[in-house]
């Protein structure tokens, strides 16, 4: 605790999914009075489309300092991030460090601040894929290793954090900080024209997102999943918002005439947060690689298809509307197929997607 009898909390957030989980975060924290906040962004994303857009739409704070590290390498962009908190954390000497998610952002800034013993909060600890192929399994397990609390999303979080032997005392079940997020913007979003500006019908198009590297950063494998999603293309419009990987690979491997070569496939430019959650509630189907996405569109009931052999959120699977299939032509089709044969209904939501996640956090780290 601060001397002034207020705790001190350095936010840190660099990537996209990040300005989501800190928006609950900042709105919890202010709420309580008893907070005083430093919001560090890393630069990790920089152009205004994945990062700048997403302060304003979520009314958060100017970040107050931004390190503006850059793409590179894995270990050239860690350590970058490393160099540029340490001094950042020496002067500032908060109570408690936050690190959300499990991007290189996150384990950059936990394991500067655990050498220097500030303690380490992690929201949304415990998430396993159990695919170390997946750079962010690395950053998730790694983090939580050297974390102080830890702020779980589902119950598998919780058994993964038992299984490693985590702390249990200090591991708290408290859902999910995306949902805080999508319920109180959700409204205003409703109120977006997107879909009509793209001339869709609700319910009448699917939306994609690809940006993993297993997925995108190999010429054969995204061209499988762009043949699979030309069956969806032929039944229904398909909308995909290019993430800057994305398109970048697509250039490199000479596909852009393949995507041409679909007209009934839109690419446009990353939304807005506001523009896409309009886009997924009214979306008859997703089809992701994305983890947040996967929340998201069981949070609105809206049936995804995750394009991955593994989940690290399998509630998302238990509730119903997500189905993992394998990122390969056949696949896709299959399962495309079987998603439009299903008219079951999704389960009711969790209790942890109730929009009070970050509330839970608050009490939290004032009761320590
Ligand atoms: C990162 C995260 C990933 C997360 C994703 C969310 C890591 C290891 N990966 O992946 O977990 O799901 O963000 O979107 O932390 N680029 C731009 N403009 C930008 C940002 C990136 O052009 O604003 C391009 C650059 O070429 C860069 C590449 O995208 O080299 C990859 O960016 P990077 O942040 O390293 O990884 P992501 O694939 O975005
Ligand atoms: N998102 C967005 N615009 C887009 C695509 C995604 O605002 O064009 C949002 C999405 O609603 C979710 C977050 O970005 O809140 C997910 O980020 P991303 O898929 O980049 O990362 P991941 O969750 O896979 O780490």
């Amino acid at each position: 605790m601060a001397s002034t009898g207020h705790v001190h909390c350095l936010l840190v957030c660099g990537a996209r999914p990040n300005f989501m989980k800190i928006a609950s975060l900042v709105d919890a924290f202010d709420a309580t009075g008893r907070v005083r906040r430093f919001l560090v962004h890393t630069g990790q994303h920089y152009d205004e489309k994945m990062s700048r857009l997403f302060f304003g739409e979520l009314s958060l704070p100017e970040p107050d300092v931004n390190l503006g590290c850059g793409e590179g390498s894995h270990a050239r962009q860690t350590a970058d991030i490393m160099q540029r908190f340490e001094p950042v954390l020496i002067e500032r000497r908060p109570d408690w460090v936050f690190v959300v998610g499990d991007v290189n952002s996150t384990i950059a800034c936990a394991l500067v601040a655990s050498k220097l013993d500030v303690r380490v909060a992690h929201v949304e600890a415990g998430l396993r894929s159990f695919d170390r192929s997946m750079p962010e399994e690395i950053n998730r397990v790694l983090t939580d290793r050297l974390s102080d609390l830890f702020f779980v999303t589902e119950p598998a979080g919780m058994e993964n954090l038992t299984r490693e032997g985590a702390p249990m005392d200090r591991c708290h079940l408290v859902g999910d900080t995306m949902a805080d997020t999508l319920l109180k913007h959700l409204p205003r979003a409703r109120q977006s024209r997107v879909v009509e500006e793209l001339g869709l019908a609700p319910r009448g198009y699917a939306v994609l997102t690809l940006h993993r590297p297993g997925n995108v950063d190999n010429a054969a494998t995204l061209a499988e999943i762009l043949d699979g999603v030309a069956a969806v293309a032929a039944a229904m419009p398909v909308v995909f918002p290019v993430h800057p990987r994305t398109a970048r690979r697509i250039a490199s491997f000479g596909l852009s005439a393949r995507l041409a070569g679909l007209p009934a496939l839109r690419t446009v430019e990353p939304m807005g947060y506001l523009d896409f959650l309009r886009l997924m509630a009214d979306a008859r189907l997703v089809l992701t690689d994305s983890g947040g996405v996967q929340e998201e569109t069981t949070i609105l009931g809206v049936a995804c298809m995750t394009l991955r052999e593994t989940t690290e959120r399998p509630y998302t699977l238990d509730i119903g509307t997500n189905r993992l299939v394998k990122p390969e032509s056949a696949s896709i089709r299959a399962a495309f197929s079987a998603v439009m044969a299903d008219v079951s209904r999704p389960r009711r939501r969790s209790e942890l997607t109730d929009g009070r996640a970050g509330q839970r956090i608050a009490e939290i780290l004032l009761r320590q």
